[in-house]
């Protein structure tokens, strides 16, 4: 017999190993030697990897198992359970380092490739900044949550209306003069179909919303609207505005302005004071316009209240019972209180914003100052 064969192609008996200690001795010599051959591995050398694998995990003539076949299956009983251990191992230990090697061969591969290539990989990475909301969503997002939380839902509706949702049912008939400074969008259709329009306002869902429900109502409106106004620095031909509805049996004037003092001090700081100054909406009686105390100077009067002290708001009053008439709600048992503010002028005023069309333009010089 020649020593001149690898031991995993020789019993244990033949080599004489009868101990535990023997047959770990001998394990360790071929762990041993794997490492050795794994170490002298080129990093990405793809086909060198292949050989080595093969000739340890190679089913017929792989090392392990040859010292399944050689060692393990001739064992007597008794050592069975300590060279099953071992050759498990080993097994391990071989297939790990294998794993271990193949990764980093395949990556020395595609640096090596990237190289070739031309790419430099110690470039930084391609950046992609992080949007930030639109100062108009960030608005809406604040008028919603003061509104939430005393007690108000969001109800959303569609753009485009007939003329009875838009005037009509908010008491505005045809031919009054409210109409004039709504003028709209019309939809082009087939002679003969239902005229249909861009809502100029949100106040249409009042009645989409009291047509559906009974009181008590506290809602809210954000939406986009459309006017055929020419741009400029207030004007835009679409907008947003937000809706408020409140009806119930026990709304009087005093709920009204307790809720609108509410929502200006929460929006525009504490100290802000609040004015209600007669006005007129077809769809309230009485009508006010909210008014708050100038945020630049506090009322002093400043060029930015056109040295008023006072800057407008937005439109509100009590729900006209005419309004009432139009959805079947009884005029004599129940009242409530309706605002309609224009978000775009709620946002100006907040961030100092001097022209409307900033906010259309998508200027990332301009939105990013609202991050
Ligand atoms: N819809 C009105 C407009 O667009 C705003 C408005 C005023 C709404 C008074 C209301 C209200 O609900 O009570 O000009």
């Amino acid at each position: 017999m020649s020593d001149a064969k690898p031991i995993q192609e020789r019993t244990l008996a033949e080599q004489g190993a009868a101990t535990s200690e023997g047959i770990a001795a001998l394990f360790a010599e071929v762990r041993a030697r794997f490492d050795r051959e794994a170490a002298q591995l080129t990093a990405g050398d793809l086909a060198a990897w292949t050989a080595l694998r093969n000739s340890w995990l190679g089913r017929s003539s792989g090392v392990i198992n040859a010292i399944g076949d050689n060692w393990l299956k001739p064992a007597p009983p008794e050592q069975k359970r300590v060279v099953g251990k071992l050759l498990n191992e080993l097994k391990a230990h071989v297939e790990s380092t294998l794993e271990e090697l193949r990764a980093r061969a395949e990556a020395a591969g595609a640096a090596g490739a990237a190289a070739s290539s031309g790419a430099d990989l110690s470039l930084p990475g391609l950046r992609r900044a992080l949007g930030t909301r639109h100062p108009i969503c960030q608005t809406l997002e604040e008028l919603e949550r003061i509104f939430l939380s005393i007690g108000f839902s969001v109800v959303e509706g569609p753009e485009i209306e007939t003329p009875y949702y838009n005037f009509e049912a908010l008491n505005i008939p045809e031919h009054h003069p409210a109409r004039d400074t709504m003028d709209t969008f019309y939809l082009s259709l087939p002679k003969g179909s239902p005229e249909l329009l861009l809502r100029t306002h949100t106040s249409p869902m009042q009645i989409h919303t009291m047509e559906r429900q009974q009181p008590p109502v506290r809602i809210i409106v954000p939406g986009r609207c459309y006017r055929r106004d020419n741009p400029d620095s207030t004007h835009s031909f679409a907008f947003h505005q937000i809706e408020g509805l409140a009806v119930d049996t026990d709304i009087t004037f005093c709920e009204f302005k307790g809720t609108v003092e509410y929502f200006v001090r929460e929006f525009l700081g504490p100290k802000t004071r609040t004015r209600l100054r007669p006005s007129y909406f077809p769809f309230t009686e009485p009508s006010a316009e909210v008014d708050a105390s100038c945020f630049a100077c506090d009322g002093k009067g400043c060029r930015i209240c056109k040295h008023a002290g006072w800057i407008k708001l937005f439109g509100s009053g009590m729900v006209d019972p005419a309004v009432y008439g139009f959805v079947n709600y009884d005029a004599k048992r129940i009242s409530g209180f309706a605002f309609g503010m224009g978000v775009e002028r709620m946002a100006m005023m907040r961030y100092g914003i001097s022209d409307i069309q900033l906010l259309y333009q998508n200027d990332v010089r301009f939105l990013r100052q609202f991050v």
